[in-house]
């Protein structure tokens, strides 16, 4: 058999746009500045000892800041919050993505943004190229909790939301 089928593109995207998920932001600081971009690909990997993945792309330009620092916090977004998380996705400027943001610093000094389910810092311990990612492994090294709340989805491209404990409100088929 063919070692590398032909997958088709659209689908393989349809298809992963079928897989819902929450959205985080992930913050690195280097040279006391601070940068970010929206992330859902997002997973915890062990409990003991508690560690995360993240799966970034390398265009992005907080990416090759993560690797030299060494660090990175993640923010999961709750359901009020989509307009942070268009604007952590939009090509900008590090200093627009953080004008007048409400965030606090966390104790290894990375932004935490206020108003997330909860947040993590990181301290990295692998990281893998992958294709044209890097998955980089996160060690917890602090972990807060929000005042808790719906969490804002991602599922078919588009921004759902759980309202109330019953009620889900997923965006449009295409
Ligand atoms: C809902 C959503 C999820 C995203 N998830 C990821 C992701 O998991 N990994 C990634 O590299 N980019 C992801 N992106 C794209 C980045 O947020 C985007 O490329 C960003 O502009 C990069 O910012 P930077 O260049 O300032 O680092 C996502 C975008 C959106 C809207």
């Amino acid at each position: 058999m063919d070692p590398r089928p032909t997958i088709d593109s659209g689908v393989f995207r349809q298809l992963m746009g079928r897989w819902a998920t929450g959205v985080s932001v992930v913050t690195a600081r280097e040279f006391e500045v601070d940068a970010g971009l929206t992330v859902n690909a997002f997973l915890s990997v062990s409990l003991a000892p508690p560690s995360v993945l993240v799966s970034l792309t390398r265009e992005a330009d907080t990416t090759p800041l993560i690797e030299r620092s060494g660090r990175f916090a993640v923010s999961l977004l709750a359901a009020d919050q989509r307009a942070l998380s268009e604007r952590f996705a939009r090509a900008i400027s590090p200093a627009e993505k953080f004008r007048d943001l409400p965030f606090h610093r966390g104790p290894h000094g990375l932004a935490l943004l206020n108003g997330s389910l909860g947040a993590l810092e990181c301290r990295v311990v692998s990281h893998t190229p992958a294709y044209d990612h890097l998955l980089l492994l996160g060690e917890v090294v602090y972990q807060e909790l929000g005042p808790g709340g719906s969490p804002l989805l991602f599922y078919r491209s588009g921004y759902g939301e759980a309202r109330g404990e019953d009620t889900v409100r997923l965006p449009p088929p295409p």
